[in-house]
């Protein structure tokens, strides 16, 4: 029952369940869905989330560094969730913008709402004047390398793909990670 529930078969009753979904940009009055969200969905902690919508994503447009995004219901609970930012914001040595946390609620799954948040991204990027997107996945995760690679990202060079491994290395993470990246410009 329950592979039924995620599969392709149950798309239009899932479809249905959702209703119509709208991808945004999240502000700082977003925080309570995003945190409901972030509870169930995401190993972010909320204090992170809050200071980053309050002094980087949130902010006015001009004033926006980073960006978070999240795909809503008309009742306005999230259903997928994705944000961009500087890894040095975390103290990592790593130059550019990277999708960070792309996660879809399993209800939503292979609906395209993935593809509309990191597009959302790529808007962003290239509005705030960053050239490239990175984005660093599991080597064993076929959804999220589909994802992108239908996206248009492609492997980035050998040379950052360690330079990337080594930092998360050193952070405690285990998992090879391969590295995409692709130009912000739509
Ligand atoms: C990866 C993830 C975000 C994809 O979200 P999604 O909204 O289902 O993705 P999309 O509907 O935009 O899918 C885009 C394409 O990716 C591929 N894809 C996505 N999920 C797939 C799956 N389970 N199996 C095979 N291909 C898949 C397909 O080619 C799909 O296009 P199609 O449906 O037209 O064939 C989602 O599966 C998820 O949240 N997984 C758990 C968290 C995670 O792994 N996050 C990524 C961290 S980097």
């Amino acid at each position: 029952m329950r592979d039924f529930f995620f599969s392709g078969w149950s798309k239009p009753l899932r479809r249905h369940l959702v209703g119509p979904l709208e991808v945004r940009l999240l502000r700082p009055a977003d925080l309570e869905v995003l945190l409901a969200f972030a509870a169930e969905r995401l190993s972010v902690s909320p204090t992170f989330l809050r200071r980053q919508l309050d002094a980087r994503w949130g902010k006015e447009s001009h004033e926006r560094r980073g960006a978070a995004v999240g795909a809503l219901d008309t009742k306005g609970r999230v259903h997928g969730f994705a944000w961009m930012d500087s890894y040095r914001e975390e103290g990592l040595p790593l130059d550019g913008v990277w999708v960070r946390s792309l996660v879809v609620a399993p209800q939503a799954r292979r609906m395209g709402v993935a593809t509309q948040l990191v597009s959302r991204l790529l808007e962003e990027a290239h509005r705030q004047g960053e050239p490239h997107v990175r984005a660093d996945v599991d080597e064993d995760n076929d959804a999220s390398l589909r994802t992108f690679d239908g996206l248009g990202f492609r492997r980035a060079s050998a040379r950052l793909t360690e330079q990337t491994n080594e930092a998360w290395d050193a952070a405690g993470s285990t998992k090879r990670l391969i590295v995409l990246e692709r130009d912000a410009a739509p």
